[in-house]
Order: structure tokens, then C-alpha cells, then sequence
């Protein structure tokens, strides 16, 4: 029996009744599924009337995946969960379900790429309009708020530039003009910011990255009050068919048992690092919230308990010394995605954020010479010299 007063950790550990009462499974059960049977034909009937209790079908809902959606709610400090088979999908249905053709929503300039490619590409082609801002600057997102605005959507720390946006801020910005605030919370995860709490209405997660943390899952979660998340999976998830896999869900969970000890070892290991990067001459700059030098610093400060495992450089140097570097390193995988337990490197410009055109990544202050680093949970001296010694080889 999991209490209320219990920390983040031991919540994390023991899941959201996730045992079995039924045969003292200790973890909580797969349901590998397709479909539940009827106890007769009234009862088929009953349950598609939504007039009896029960599954039907693990495109509408699963128990594996429903003790994930509760967990995840949880974690959040919010009402319930919504379980999606990648972060993309859990961001279309969001914004499928708030918002009709000749609508728009409000979002930044400086977030993960195939969120970009999904905003400009494909929301236009059913008629919504995504209006992409400096969502560090408040003043940018009221202006481009206007009628037709039916959610604020923000990512914090932002990908790949650990840009810090302000959550108070927007959430009041949101209650003003009667729309909600969505928080991309994949960097962070609710071990080390919970967004609920600072006033915003929706949690999107890709649990692709940090909840999973082994790299073998693709998946996203929303989380959210009770009535929007029943509203989103009964107009978009179950009929556009956007649920996760009940493996990918029991994953997740598993995964969900270190969350809180894994993001602590890759805050500690991201600090290390970034501190060694700043003081070395080959390095023209370090995006890293917990450096007192970052512009976000006290922000992050105020709205998250720890800075997180992510960072990002630029290397003295062109594009192609960027991605000469990467090639260089050992212990690092040049791979995309983020959150593993294995340190992983990227060159944004040529591969995560390949999707904006040379002015957007200006403007998203993106520099060509960016190397994104994912810091994972090896010893902390090892990684540094995997990148001492891919320095040393750069003219
Ligand atoms: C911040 C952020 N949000 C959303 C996504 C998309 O998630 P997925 O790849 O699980 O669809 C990603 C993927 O990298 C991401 O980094």
C-alpha cells in the first residue's frame, strides 16, 4: 500500500499499485493481449455502452498499460496518465484534441526537432496553425496569443540548448488568456522538475528517454487532469490508434524503479563534466543549467530539483570540427535519442534538428558547431577523458 506523505524515491520504487492482489505478483503483471473476453453477449454489450467496468480491447485500454498511466499520474502529482506508443504521438493527440482545423497553439523555436517537423509540417496540413516563438521571452508568447489560441505548448530545459523557460510565468500568461500550458518534461523528468506544481495544466513526457533509461523502448505519456486525459484518449488515441504496446508499457515501469536514483547519478556526472568542458581551450561555450554562468541558472534553480544529465557545446571551431570531434570519441555512442544509461553524442545542426533551415536554427540559437551530449551513468572520470582525448585529436 503506497501513502500519499511518501518522497519522490520511495514513490518511484513501489509504483502506483502495481502489485497483483490477485496472485501476489510482486511486479506488476504483462497483460500481453489484443483483446478480453465477454462473460456472455449483454456484457459485450455493456461494456462498449460504457455501462460496465472492464477491458474490451488493448487499443482502448490494457491493465498493463493502465497501472503505467497511473504511476506516471503519480509521479506527476496529477490526476491521471495517458500512455502512447512515442512522445510524438502523445504531443499529435494533444494537440488534435484541443484543437480544430483554423485554430492555433503557441510554442518555441528552441525545442526537439521532429517536434519542430511535426508543428510546421504536419499541423498545417490539418489546418492548425503552430506559431513558434523565443519562449524565453514572455513578451513573445503573449503576442502571438490571440483568439484562435487553444494551448501554450513549452519545453523545459529545451532541446538541445538547455534553454530554461520560465513555468510560472507562462502558466500565468495561459490562466490569462483561458488556455492550458503544456510542459515537455522529457529532459528533466518528475524526478527533478514537476511543472503541475508550478502552475502548468499538461505533462507531456517522450518515456522513449529518461523513464525507460535503457534505450530500448519508444514511447510517450501524458499527464493531466482526470476529464481532458478521458477526453483525449476516447477523440484521438483510440481512434487514430495511438496506444503503446503493453511490453513497452511494463518497460517503462520497470525502468521507473531507478528513475530517481539514475537522474541523481546523471546530474552529478553532467556537473563534472560541464564544469571540465567550460575551463578547457578548446571550447568556445558550455550550455549547462547548473553553471552559475548559464542565463537560466537561478530560474532552473527555482523550478527544479536537480539540472539533469543533458548539455551542450560548441567546440572552437566549424560544423565539420563539430562532427570530426564526435567521430573521435570511444566511450561515447554517436547516436540520437538521449537518457540511456550510456553516454550518448550528437551534432544537432546535421542530425536531431536536420529539420529547421539554416535561419530557424539561428533564430533557435542552434550553432552549427554544437556538439548535444547525454550524459550517462559510467564513472564520471572515464567520460571525461572519452572527451580529453577526442579534444586532443582536434586541430
Ligand atoms: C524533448 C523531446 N520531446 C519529444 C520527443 C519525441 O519523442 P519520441 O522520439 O519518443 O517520439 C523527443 C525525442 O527526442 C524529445 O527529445
Amino acid at each position: 500500500m503506497i501513502k500519499k506523505e511518501w518522497g519522490f524515491d520511495s514513490l518511484a520504487v513501489h509504483g502506483a499499485e502495481s502489485m497483483d492482489p490477485h496472485t501476489g505478483s510482486v511486479a506488476p503483471p504483462l497483460y500481453q493481449t489484443s483483446t478480453f473476453f465477454f462473460h456472455n453477449s449483454d456484457h459485450g454489450e455493456a461494456l462498449f455502452k460504457g455501462e460496465a467496468d472492464g477491458f474490451i480491447y488493448s487499443r482502448i485500454a490494457n491493465p498493463t498499460q493502465q497501472c503505467l498511466e497511473r504511476q506516471m499520474a503519480c509521479l506527476e502529482g496529477g490526476e491521471a496518465g495517458l500512455a502512447f506508443s512515442s512522445g510524438l504521438s502523445a504531443i499529435a493527440a494533444l494537440i488534435m484534441t484541443l484543437c480544430q482545423t483554423g485554430d492555433n497553439f503557441v510554442s518555441s523555436v528552441t525545442i526537439y526537432g521532429g517536434t519542430h517537423g511535426q508543428f510546421q509540417g504536419f499541423m498545417p496540413r490539418v489546418g492548425i496553425d503552430a506559431r513558434e516563438v523565443r519562449a524565453t521571452h514572455l513578451d513573445e508568447i503573449e503576442a502571438a496569443i490571440d483568439d484562435k489560441t487553444r494551448l501554450l505548448f513549452i519545453e523545459t530545459p529545451a532541446n538541445p540548448n538547455l534553454d530554461v523557460i520560465d513555468i510560472r510565468g507562462c502558466a500565468e500568461i495561459a490562466r490569462k488568456h483561458n488556455i492550458p500550458l503544456a510542459v515537455d518534461n522529457t529532459f528533466a523528468t518528475s524526478a527533478l522538475q514537476r511543472p503541475l506544481e508550478h502552475g502548468a495544466h499538461i505533462i507531456v513526457h517522450s518515456a522513449t528517454k529518461y523513464i525507460s533509461g535503457h534505450g530500448d523502448t519508444v514511447a510517450g505519456v501524458l499527464v493531466g487532469k482526470e476529464e481532458l486525459m478521458t477526453q483525449i484518449r476516447k477523440d484521438t488515441l483510440t481512434p487514430v490508434g495511438f496506444c503503446i504496446s503493453p511490453f513497452n508499457a511494463w518497460l517503462l515501469m520497470r525502468g521507473l524503479k531507478t528513475l530517481a536514483v539514475r537522474m541523481k547519478r546523471h546530474s552529478e556526472n553532467a556537473m563534472q563534466v560541464s564544469q571540465y568542458l567550460s575551463f578547457h581551450p578548446k571550447i568556445e561555450k558550455v550550455y549547462y543549467p547548473g553553471l552559475s554562468i548559464h542565463p537560466g541558472y537561478e530560474l532552473a534553480r527555482s523550478q527544479m530539483y536537480g539540472f539533469g544529465g543533458m548539455l551542450a557545446f560548441e567546440i572552437k571551431g566549424d560544423r565539420e570540427d563539430a562532427k570530426r570531434f564526435i567521430d573521435t570519441l570511444e566511450l561515447f555512442t554517436n547516436a540520437v535519442s538521449l537518457g540511456d544509461c550510456d553516454s550518448l553524442v550528437c551534432h544537432p545542426a546535421s542530425t536531431t534538428h536536420s529539420t529547421y533551415t539554416p535561419e530557424q536554427l539561428k533564430e533557435a540559437d542552434i550553432s552549427e558547431s554544437m556538439v548535444r551530449l547525454s550524459v550517462g551513468i559510467e564513472d564520471p572520470q572515464d567520460i571525461i577523458n572519452d572527451l580529453g582525448q577526442g579534444l586532443k585529436r582536434v586541430s
